[in-house]
Formats: C-alpha cells, sequence, structure tokens
C-alpha cells in the first residue's frame, strides 16, 4: 500500500532515482534536483513523498510569505493514473489545515495540458497567468489555487 509521509535523508537515493527517470524521459537538467537540493528541502520540511516498497513519488513546495506553493509534483511513469499525485496533495494540505493555513498554490506551463488537466481534477481553479522572459524561463505558467473553501472542507 502507497504510504504519504516526509522525506527522511535516507530517502535521498530514491529521490534521485525519479530524477533519473525523468531525465531518461528528457527532463531538462536545469529542471532536475540533485541531492543537495533534496536535504535542502528535507531539512525545511517541504517535501513529501509517496512510499510504496520505494519511492513512487513526491511533492515539493516552498513558502512565499508564508504561503505554500507547489514547486513539483513527481510520479513514476508507470504509476500514474493510481491516485498517487491526488493523495500527496491531499496530504500536504491535512499538514497545512492541521496548522491552520487556507489556501494552497500551485503552476504549470501553460502549454502542459497534462499538467493542468491533473491541477484541475484534483481541485485546483485557474488564477492568472504569468509571462516568463530570458533564458531558461518557461514561457508561461498557469497559476491554479486553491481558497479557504476547499482546503478547510
Ligand atoms: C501530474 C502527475 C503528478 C499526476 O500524478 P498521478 O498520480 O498520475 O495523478 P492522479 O492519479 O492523482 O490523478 C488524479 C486525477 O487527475 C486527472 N489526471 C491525471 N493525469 C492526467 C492526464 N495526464 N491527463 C488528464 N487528466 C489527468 C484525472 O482526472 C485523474 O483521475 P482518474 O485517473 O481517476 O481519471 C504525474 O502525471 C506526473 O508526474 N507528471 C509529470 C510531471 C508533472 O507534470 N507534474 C505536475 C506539474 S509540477
Amino acid at each position: 500500500m502507497t504510504e504519504v509521509r516526509p522525506a527522511v535523508t535516507a530517502d535521498i537515493v530514491g529521490l534521485l532515482a525519479v530524477e533519473e527517470e525523468f531525465r531518461l524521459a528528457g527532463t531538462p537538467e536545469w529542471f532536475l534536483m540533485d541531492d543537495a537540493w533534496f536535504q535542502r528541502k528535507i531539512d525545511r520540511d517541504e517535501l513529501l513523498i509517496a512510499d510504496d516498497d520505494g519511492i513512487v513519488g513526491y511533492l515539493m513546495w516552498t513558502s512565499l510569505w508564508r504561503l505554500p506553493w507547489i514547486e513539483f509534483a513527481r510520479v513514476l511513469a508507470d504509476r500514474r493514473r493510481e491516485g498517487i499525485g491526488k493523495a500527496l496533495v491531499r496530504g500536504l494540505e491535512d499538514r497545512l489545515r492541521a496548522a491552520g493555513g487556507w489556501m494552497l498554490l500551485s503552476s504549470s506551463t501553460g502549454t502542459d495540458e497534462d499538467a493542468i488537466a491533473w491541477h484541475r481534477a484534483i481541485g485546483f481553479k485557474d488564477g492568472g497567468r504569468i509571462e516568463w522572459k530570458g533564458r531558461n524561463a518557461m514561457s508561461e505558467l498557469c497559476n491554479r489555487e486553491r481558497g479557504r473553501s476547499e482546503i478547510l472542507r
């Protein structure tokens, strides 16, 4: 059974294996996490993993002025559409709710229809668009948010 729990240092090997799968699938290097980055997120308590006798997915976020913002949700290709991504977000929502949180933000590349469909399916609403300019920058991002009524349901 898949368990959602906070990542610990011993999970970094499994997390790097997830990154390797994404690298082989064409994710650019600058979009992949290294061990130092995972350790930093573990130290900040901003990383949940889905564990099923090994790491099958993870959810990473940051906080902007105390507002949690999902940075990356990644599930192994052969374990998608089993509800793992949704369970990771629910795990974060439970933590936020317990701590009095009332909003969760996320974003995706404006052209990534799969990621947008997933966000919508698990309850995020379109919150606007940001145009990024410059090298390595994504051409646009769609912001999505869940408000008080949804996260505190
Ligand atoms: C996006 C991602 C994290 C979703 O994880 P997942 O575990 O497959 O998603 P879930 O099983 O929780 O999906 C929940 C619902 O979202 C919707 N959904 C998920 N993936 C979808 C897709 N590719 N196309 C359309 N709808 C999708 C479905 O309604 C799904 O429910 P259903 O399977 O009962 O129909 C995963 O596909 C992934 O790692 N993608 C590559 C990285 C990425 O794009 N991350 C998101 C932006 S950071």
